[in-house]
């Protein structure tokens, strides 16, 4: 079903053959690990538990094991051939991969691919698990854990991207999960040296007379599926022009070295365009996470407030045009103009609103279907419907957005036509890949501004993003939409929170509460589940929903949700969204307008005394 036929699998040709000394396979007892069930985007744990320091010896092995065992049970009892390496270049990356080779290698995986380096961005992994010279290969181990912090005492993450680039699903992990909760041996080799992962791209190494080890060019595949969304020779044009700049932070993390591939040697802009693209294994010791609080130098030269408000003192003219920021493995995006911070929901409307600044979607006429996640805010829905564009909401996580993307069946359609979709998260992309795309984003935003300039005179002031924003809310109305995190939350008290959403305001009688003095009334609750349109597969429990009134009338909405990419205790998010279709109002900081919202929110849902927290973590 798949509108992308990936190329058929040929052998790989490999330019030099390096071999290593005698190995042998091993069967190694081994015990069951408690704890390993993955999360929305794979099984995120405390470095120190991976290494093994935490007493579970053959953490890594007991995982890889039981995830391959899953893949080859799936793929009727056949091991995977051909598997991508890769990670995001936090600490442990490199000795993980080495780890994970020998595993696979004593498995009879036949074909194993690592990106020179090691590293290689989410998105980039997508994009070769689909097409890359000389075979797709059945899947990739993707060692991140996204927008969380790494070294010691930090993060690390192993995720499995399936074919098609696709992050596998739940009925994958549920399995995984229950194997690592019955493994009794794992297998690797004995006997081989360490892969040099910096070796030249073509180089193989025979682990056995089964298994090679051939070390790959990370961007080649990435960079032409880019190639195929936008117009790489116009906005090289455009990054030349006068008032044009773009500011673009890598956060230290994946994404650094393919920005500096695409903006620099691609777009020809400076390299002074570029903060912190150079992966470091701690990230700078950052929180890798693109939002107002974690990129907070960027936002501050984007001449904005900490609450993404335009700073009053900011010159506009003389700011970067564009600025953006990338998460740990590249897939999450931050968009900004000069004085105005895109919100993630705002932004993937907008790109709807504007797909035909978009070759990816121009050439074919525009999205076929449009999707986000359940918490975004409903700016989406609203261009979706004035476009009557078939539109989805979904559980939280992008691998829900598979099924629906590669479905003709669902849009009545046999001829392709591409898909959007994105969430309040920070993810935005399309059909292209599997995956959100951090860099995907900002050149849709790129071929927004350049086409907003088209007839705009070389020399005259270029129209803004803030100017493109602005527009769009005076046309479809504006939803004001903030977040509030409550990190490292007790979990105990965290599922207090939810438990007492569910049993008063879900199942409980809400006619009789009562508006506060802020007359902002509770009208509803809900607690959100889906079926999947395509599989008919069913997922519960995906956030607790509290409508309002307000007193003028107008409607807005609280979602609840518990992160699931968090390693320890509980982190409980509160999207907070309402929409105000008056021009004259629109020029508001977000978490000002909502205030009062999530002040009455809270109180029902007694935040501060089942938690302790009189304030979030993070408001974004
Ligand atoms: C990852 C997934 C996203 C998802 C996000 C939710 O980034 O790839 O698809 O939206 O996690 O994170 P949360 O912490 O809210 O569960
Ligand atoms: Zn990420």
């Amino acid at each position: 079903t798949d509108a992308f036929v990936p190329k058929q699998h040929k052998a790989f040709q490999p330019r030099s053959v390096v071999l290593s000394s005698t190995t042998t396979v091993a069967d190694v007892p081994t015990t069951p690990i408690q704890g390993m069930k993955p999360g929305t985007s794979g099984l995120r744990k405390k470095v120190e538990v991976w290494q093994g320091k935490e007493g579970d010896k053959y953490y890594v092995e007991n995982f890889i094991q039981s995830l391959l065992d899953t893949a080859t049970e799936k793929n009727e009892g056949n091991v995977p051939e051909t598997i991508i390496v890769a990670g995001d270049g936090r600490y442990y990356n490199d000795e993980a991969i080495q780890i994970i080779c020998k595993v696979l290698a004593g498995n009879g995986v036949s074909n194993i691919w690592i990106p020179q380096g090691g590293i290689m961005s989410t998105p980039a992994v997508s994009s070769a698990i689909r097409t890359r010279e000389g075979g797709i290969a059945d899947g990739a181990i993707i060692l991140t854990a996204s927008h969380n912090p790494g070294g010691p005492g930090e993060d690390f993450g192993i995720k499995y991207n399936e074919a098609f680039g696709q992050p596998a699903g739940e009925d994958f992990t549920d399995k995984l999960y229950e194997k690592s909760l019955e493994i009794s041996s794992f297998k690797t080799i004995e006997g081989a040296s360490d892969i040099d992962l910096n070796a030249p791209e073509g180089t193989t190494y025979q682990l056995t007379d089964a298994s090679t080890v051939t070390i790959i060019d990370p961007f080649k595949e990435y960079i032409d599926v880019l190639k195929g969304c936008f117009d790489f020779e116009a906005l090289s044009k455009f990054a030349k022009r006068p008032g044009f700049s773009l500011l673009f932070d890598g956060m230290h993390g994946a994404g650094g070295p393919f920005a500096r591939k695409v903006f620099l040697e691609e777009l020809g802009l400076p390299e002074s365009c570029l903060l912190r693209c150079d992966p470091r294994p701690d990230f700078g010791k950052c929180h890798p996470d693109p939002n107002l609080a974690y990129a907070a130098d960027l936002v501050k030269k984007m001449g904005l407030a900490a609450d993404g408000s335009a700073d009053p003192s900011a010159d506009i003219a003389a700011l970067p045009a564009l600025g953006a920021a990338n998460d740990g493995d590249g897939d999450r995006n931050l968009i900004a103009g000069a004085g105005c911070f895109v919100t993630p929901s705002d932004s993937l409307a907008l790109i709807c609103d504007n797909w035909r600044a978009i070759p990816h979607f121009s050439k074919s006429g525009g999205p076929k279907g449009v999707a986000r996640s359940m918490p975004s805010s409903g700016a989406l829905d609203v261009v979706a419907e004035a476009l009557d564009i078939p539109f989805f909401s979904t559980p939280t996580g992008w691998k829900f957005f598979g099924n629906l993307m590669s479905s003709k069946e669902l849009f009545d359609k046999t001829d392709y036509t591409p898909f959007l979709c994105g969430e309040e998260s920070f993810g935005t992309g399309s059909d292209h890949i599997r995956e959100k795309d951090g860099l995907w984003a900002v050149l849709a935003w790129m071929s927004i501004l350049m086409k907003a300039n088209e007839d705009v005179a070389e020399g005259e002031p270029l129209v803004q993003v803030r100017d493109i924003v602005n527009e769009h809310w005076a046309k479809y109305g504006r939803h004001y939409y903030c977040r509030y995190d409550y990190e490292g939350v007790e979990s105990d008290a965290a599922n207090k929170v939810m438990d007492l959403i569910r049993e008063e305001f879900v199942d409980g009688d809400i006619s009789t509460i009562l508006a506060d003095e802020s007359g902002i009334k509770l009208t509803a609750a809900e607690e959100f589940a889906y079926t999947d349109p395509v599989d008919g597969s069913q997922t519960s429990k995906q956030g607790l929903t509290l409508s309002f009134e307000y007193p003028s009338g107008d409607p807005a909405r609280v979602v609840y949700r518990l992160s699931g990419t968090g390693s320890a205790g509980a982190t409980i998010r509160m999207y907070l969204e309402k929409f105000e279709g008056d021009k004259a109002k629109h020029d508001q900081s977000a978490p000002t307008a909502l205030k009062s919202l999530a002040d009455r929110a809270l109180q029902l849902v007694k935040m501060e005394e089942l938690t302790g927290r009189d304030s979030p973590t993070v408001i974004t």
